[in-house]
């Protein structure tokens, strides 16, 4: 089969965390998880829910598949790096609506993971809201320092990246082999 080269563009964002943003209320009738090992499946399959029809499933196609997402969820909660005070979910009347996940690198500082909110429950405030209790978990931690990376083409992400204060430091490009008949915009 043909195959074409397709390169998105990704910015690496980061925040100091000196002075972390406020926590922010969820909206009535949703509440927060902290992470548990019983929690890994619900957040495998609100990523699936939240990440399955977008671009970054192209770029990770782990993201696209319910099994993919559970051996990511798996890998990030068994590395040594991984640190549960940011990882959290929301849960709404139906269920799992919202995920975030938190490790540390090397240096110390908190790379921020899949934030995902399911598409039925997007524009309620929840995924800046998951974002700042992660960050706030890093704060508890002793972290300075934030850091994710955003798909420059995912302007609503990049948008609430850059409201909580997120900077690009970065600005690089992600190679992907795909199918040469295939159609992504990014
Ligand atoms: C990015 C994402 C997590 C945002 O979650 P959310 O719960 O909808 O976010 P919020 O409701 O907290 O809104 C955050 C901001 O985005 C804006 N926003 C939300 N949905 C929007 C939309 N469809 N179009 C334009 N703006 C939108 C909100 O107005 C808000 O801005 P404001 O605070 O200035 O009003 C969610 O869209 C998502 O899961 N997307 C797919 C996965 C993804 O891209 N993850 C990030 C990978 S880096």
């Amino acid at each position: 089969m043909m195959r074409k080269l397709k390169y998105f563009k990704r910015h690496r964002m980061e925040l100091p965390l000196l002075e972390p943003p406020a926590e922010m209320p969820l909206p009535p009738g949703y509440r927060w998880m902290a992470w548990e090992d019983s929690l890994l499946a619900v957040h495998a399959e609100v990523k699936f829910l939240s990440f399955q029809h977008h671009d970054d499933a192209v770029i990770f196609p782990a993201l696209g598949s319910r099994a993919g997402c559970h051996e990511l969820m798996h890998a990030i909660r068994h590395r040594d790096n991984f640190c549960p005070e940011a990882t959290w979910l929301v849960v709404g009347p139906e269920g799992g609506v919202g995920t975030i996940q938190g490790l540390i690198d090397k240096n110390g500082f908190g790379g921020i993971q899949n934030l995902g909110v399911i598409p039925e429950c997007r524009g309620l405030g929840i995924g800046k809201a998951l974002l700042v209790k992660a960050l706030a978990g890093f704060a508890r931690r002793g972290v300075p320092r934030a850091f994710l990376e955003v798909t420059a083409s995912n302007e609503t992400a990049v948008r609430m990246y850059r409201a909580i204060g997120f900077r690009a430091y970065k600005t690089f490009y992600r190679s992907v082999e795909l199918p040469a008949e295939s159609v992504v915009v990014g």
